[in-house]
């Protein structure tokens, strides 16, 4: 898909994402970016906690992050709310999470416009961490909050100074409907409107959405449906600044 014979960054297909990002809604969305059932095996297996044990499962600051940290769990707001994270630039614990990953973080450098590995790499300035998020509870379980619009964060993962450029990732892994419904993933819109993922805009497991960091947005009210597992599952791709340093 992404050859590097062509030039991409000025592919209509690209165009039309960035201009749907910056110009239009404030999000694109990439369907099916994988298989459905791929992301939702993916889901299961990590949320089932079999691989748990590779996992360190002592909570690490975002500004501890360092070249030697391992794959680690955090279980936050509540026990059954998990972010596994892993760091790109180790070897991967899990192949397909990692290619995934990969595929989408060179996704955005295209909307972007950075070089197409960028981030993807211990020597880049800012490096890439995926996450595999589930969240079980209700109520929010993240704040409504803006990036890169100068708000202080008690623990930073580098500056956030304002950056418009900058976009997050969401890889859905669970789906609206079948197994969680009422809330989600809410984000503002580029006119202000809210919307909820999965119920507003259609996205399930395995579809990509690319979205404009500095635009409100928050998780909450999900309602879990028929004992999932899942509940509200995704992949989310913060960026690290100066890690090679630490
Ligand atoms: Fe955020």
């Amino acid at each position: 898909m992404l050859c590097a014979a062509l030039n991409l960054y000025e592919s209509n297909e690209v165009a039309e994402m960035r201009k749907s990002v910056y110009a239009g809604p404030g999000y694109t969305v990439f369907k099916s970016f994988i298989a459905p059932d791929i992301a939702r095996d993916l889901g299961k297996r990590w949320f089932s906690g079999m691989y748990n044990h590779l996992l360190h499962d002592g909570f690490i600051k975002n500004q501890e992050l360092a070249k030697d940290t391992p794959s680690f769990l955090i279980r936050r707001p509540n026990e059954c709310d998990w972010s596994i994270c892993h760091q790109i630039w180790q070897a991967p614990l899990d192949e397909t999470a990692h290619n995934i990953a990969m595929e989408c973080q060179r996704m955005r450098n295209l909307i972007e416009g950075r070089p197409l590995y960028y981030a993807t790499r211990i020597h880049d300035s800012l490096v890439m961490q995926y996450r595999l998020c589930r969240t079980l509870s209700p109520g929010v379980t993240v704040k409504p909050h803006a990036d890169f619009m100068e708000e202080s964060r008690h623990d930073p993962s580098g500056s956030h100074a304002f950056d418009p450029r900058r976009t997050q990732m969401t890889l859905f892994l669970s789906d609206y409907g079948t197994d969680y419904d009422e809330g989600g993933f809410k984000f503002m819109t580029n006119d202000e409107r809210y919307v909820t993922f999965g119920r507003d805009v259609d996205v399930g497991a395995g579809d990509l959405v690319i979205w404009k960091y500095t635009n409100k947005h928050e998780v909450s009210d999900v309602r879990v449906l028929n004992d999932s597992v899942l509940g509200f599952s995704r992949i989310v791709f913060p960026l690290f600044e100066g890690v090679m340093a630490r």
